[in-house]
């Protein structure tokens, strides 16, 4: 069974995801933490992100896996490392490219085949998992998404102003909404939920509360 939860940055889809996958007892993917570390290893390669060619001769060699809500890079885990706001901006351009988001779905969905999971991202349910059993779209305002990313940096040690991080992120989702290859935008059959006034634990619990409406899908057991 395959849970899609995707929407913009500060939405809250990660925290969410997880918690959720925790309470299912499925898997939990952070797609977005799979765009990070190419990034970190283009960085690490000195390949410019348009570079097209070079991004996928760089693909095959990268080792990428995704363990227990850990990412690694050949052997190394570089879960902390992707969080860096230089990784941050060269993600977004990462994503553009048609090898890595070919190269990463195809990850995603060999993923998806051997287990339950809860995935989120900004293409899950639109592109890679058009079929899945249940997709939520997690939206929240610009101000509220960017003041939890503002918190967020505080506590990582970057000294960010507050307008900065709206800028920023403003410019982020525009460019994540029109980008030529998939765009993020609600699937058509995606369950739209503004987490602006909500707590984590509600979302969760609301989110949960959807899933197991729509269950239980023949055979499967869902943690009670
Ligand atoms: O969610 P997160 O901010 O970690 O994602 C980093 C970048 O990866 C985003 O800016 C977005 O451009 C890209 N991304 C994507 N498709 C996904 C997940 C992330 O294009 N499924």
């Amino acid at each position: 069974m395959i849970i899609t939860i995707d929407g913009p940055a500060g939405a809250g889809k990660s925290t969410v995801a997880r918690q959720l996958a925790q309470r299912l007892g499925f898997t939990y993917l952070e797609t977005g933490a799979m765009y990070r570390a190419v990034a970190l290893a283009v960085h690490r390669a000195g390949i410019s992100p348009s570079d097209e060619a070079a991004l996928a001769a760089l693909l095959p060699r990268l080792r990428l896996r995704w363990q227990d809500g850990r990412i690694f890079l050949a052997d190394q885990d570089v879960t902390d490392l992707i969080r860096h706001p230089q990784i941050t901006e060269l993600a977004r351009q990462v994503a553009d490219s048609p090898a890595v988001r070919q190269y990463l779905g195809e990850l995603q969905r060999q993923i998806g085949q051997h287990t339950h999971l809860v995935t989120e991202g900004r293409d899950q349910g639109t592109k890679i998992f058009p079929h899945a059993d249940c997709k939520f779209f997690l939206t929240a305002s610009p101000e509220v998404r960017a003041r939890r990313r503002w918190e967020e940096l505080q506590r990582q040690g970057f000294s960010f102003t507050y307008e900065e991080v709206l800028r920023q992120q403003l410019e982020r989702d525009q460019r994540d909404a029109q980008r030529s290859l998939a765009p993020m935008h609600p699937a058509p059959d995606a369950i739209l939920v503004d987490t602006s006034q909500l707590t984590v634990e509600q979302v969760v619990d609301l989110l949960e509360a959807h899933v197991r409406r729509r269950l239980p899908v023949q055979g499967i057991a869902l943690i009670p």
